[in-house]
């Protein structure tokens, strides 16, 4: 055993070996990255944002091919909170000469330099910018213009740049909070950070670092006290260590330090979060009809949206408007999953409202039929995920273009089926929705549906919706 304690990260993890996980998110960055497509991840305090973005820096060239060229850069230093130090520093990163950016050169002038400096360098690489802490350039509007975000959102619309973001909240509440009215935002795809999976906690426990100096009691009390969140997983792992520098483990002790420490953050983030739900990435206030309409506006041929609502009526309400306006206003096919409720009542509830029910083809997977009528196929048996796989994709394949997969709900899977087996049954469909330019919207009752499972959904959802 160690005597000294190996377990003192606190903030960004710089060395690769220490950074554990997440490779589902470093994967659907990368894979955006060589689009030159931009990403946004959102993730309360410590939860491992930086960490993240450091360790694609430090790992890209790996995994990308030739001539990408990838940067980090912390936007809390104080260099970086005017405009000119902002477009210098990042051109030095680049080595390209700095000096070009001039004080006294005038803000359209410098805008316009930098352009011609990012295209020139793109005949030599393909560049990529990491921008942590991002909500500090959203805030310093004097600063920060729409000018200013426009010409960084052209740039990468015509894909001579890439960005990567970390920040507290998403990009779209940033720049709305800022009064921004640049669609900055709309060139990124959320990738929302939350707790380690169960897998991911094994693997932080698994790490060599924690094996050679744990056993196996200890290694489950540490995952008792961590509950998956990665900082606290380190910390656990901190007292557990110096308890048994000491020679004794007296659990109720360490638990007793453990929740010190930990109450110290807790209470921190409570003061700085304006509201608690904010730090809830994508997420909205329930919503009318018409801002609903607003939110599903955006949604394309390959968007996943996640509908979050509350039991009760309104719920029912909540799920029928968005399908009324995707097959009624906007003229899509789509594929209408019922876990919850059986076809008979849906389509029927369907029909009163007036929704075209010949544009979707329901698969009902409760009512513990089999066969099938003009609109609906049915699956007996809800834990049967590879035969409803397999149907999902039939039907798709077999209706026409700008389509959607309507999955009502979530949460209902989880009295038939083990979580990590919906988990990955999730992902899998969402996978082959992408292949067949399929979008998918996926609705959940929030109090039934366990965090872990939206935080590993999440991420492959362009938004979240609250609909109350
Ligand atoms: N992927 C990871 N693997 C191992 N530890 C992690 C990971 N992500 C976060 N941590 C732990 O959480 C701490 C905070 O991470 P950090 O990246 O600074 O979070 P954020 O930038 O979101 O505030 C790190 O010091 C480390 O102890
Ligand atoms: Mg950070």
């Amino acid at each position: 055993m160690n005597f000294r304690n190996p377990f003192v990260n606190r903030s960004m993890i710089k060395t690769p070996g220490e950074f554990v996980g997440r490779a589902r998110e470093v994967k659907s960055i990368l894979d955006r990255v060589v689009k030159m497509q931009c990403s946004s991840v959102v993730g309360e305090r410590r939860i491992g944002k930086s960490s993240l973005l450091y360790y694609i820096c430090s790992t890209y060239k790996k995994e990308l091919g030739e001539g990408y060229e990838v940067i980090y850069l912390d936007l809390q230093r104080a260099k970086m909170h005017t405009y000119t130090g902002f477009l210098s520093e990042i051109l030095k990163k680049f080595d390209y000469p700095n000096d070009v950016i001039k004080e006294d050169s005038g803000f359209l002038r410098n805008l316009c330099i930098f352009e011609e400096a990012i295209e020139e360098l793109n005949e030599k690489i393909k560049p990529v910018v990491c921008f942590d802490e991002f909500e500090n350039i959203t805030r310093r509007t004097g600063e920060f213009t729409d000018d200013f975000f426009e010409s960084l959102r052209s740039l990468a619309n015509s894909g001579k740049i890439a960005y990567i973001t970390a920040s507290k909240t998403s990009l779209y509440d940033l720049c709305r909070g800022g009064k921004l009215t640049s669609p900055f935002y709309n060139i990124f795809t959320n990738i929302n950070l939350g707790k380690f999976s169960g897998y991911e906690a094994d693997e932080f426990v698994g790490s060599n670092r924690v094996l050679e100096n744990f056993n196996k009691e200890e290694i489950e009390f540490i995952l008792n006290l961590g509950e998956n969140h990665p900082f606290y997983l380190e910390i656990a792992c901190w007292h557990v260590f110096e308890a048994k520098l000491k020679g004794s483990i007296d659990r109720s002790k360490i638990r007793k330090e453990f929740g010190e420490e930990i109450s110290q953050y807790r209470t921190f983030k409570k003061e700085v979060g304006t509201s608690l739900k904010q730090e809830k990435p994508g997420e909205k206030e329930s919503l009318s009809t018409v801002e609903l309409e607003k939110e599903l506006d955006e949604f394309k041929e390959t968007s996943i949206f996640m509908l979050l609502g509350e039991p009760g009526g309104y719920y029912r309400k909540a799920v029928l408007d968005p399908v009324e306006y995707l097959v009624n206003k906007k003229n899509m096919n789509g594929v209408y999953l019922c876990i919850s409720e059986p076809y008979e009542i849906i389509s029927g509830e369907m029909k009163k409202r007036g929704i075209n029910i010949k544009n979707l083809c329901f698969i009902d997977c409760i009512s513990e039929k089999s066969g099938e009528n003009e609109f609906c196929i049915y699956v007996r048996n809800p834990d049967d995920l590879e035969v409803l796989k397999m149907n999902i994709n039939n039907i798709i394949g077999e209706i026409g273009a700008h389509k959607f997969l309507f999955i009502d709900d979530l949460s209902s899977f989880l009295i038939y089926n083990e979580l990590r087996t919906i988990e990955e049954f999730i992902i899998k469909v969402l996978n082959d929705l992408q292949i067949n330019k399929t979008a998918a919207l996926i609705a959940s009752i929030k109090e039934k549906t366990p965090k872990d499972l939206i935080d590993r959904i999440s991420p492959r959802c362009d938004k979240i919706i609250y609909v109350g």
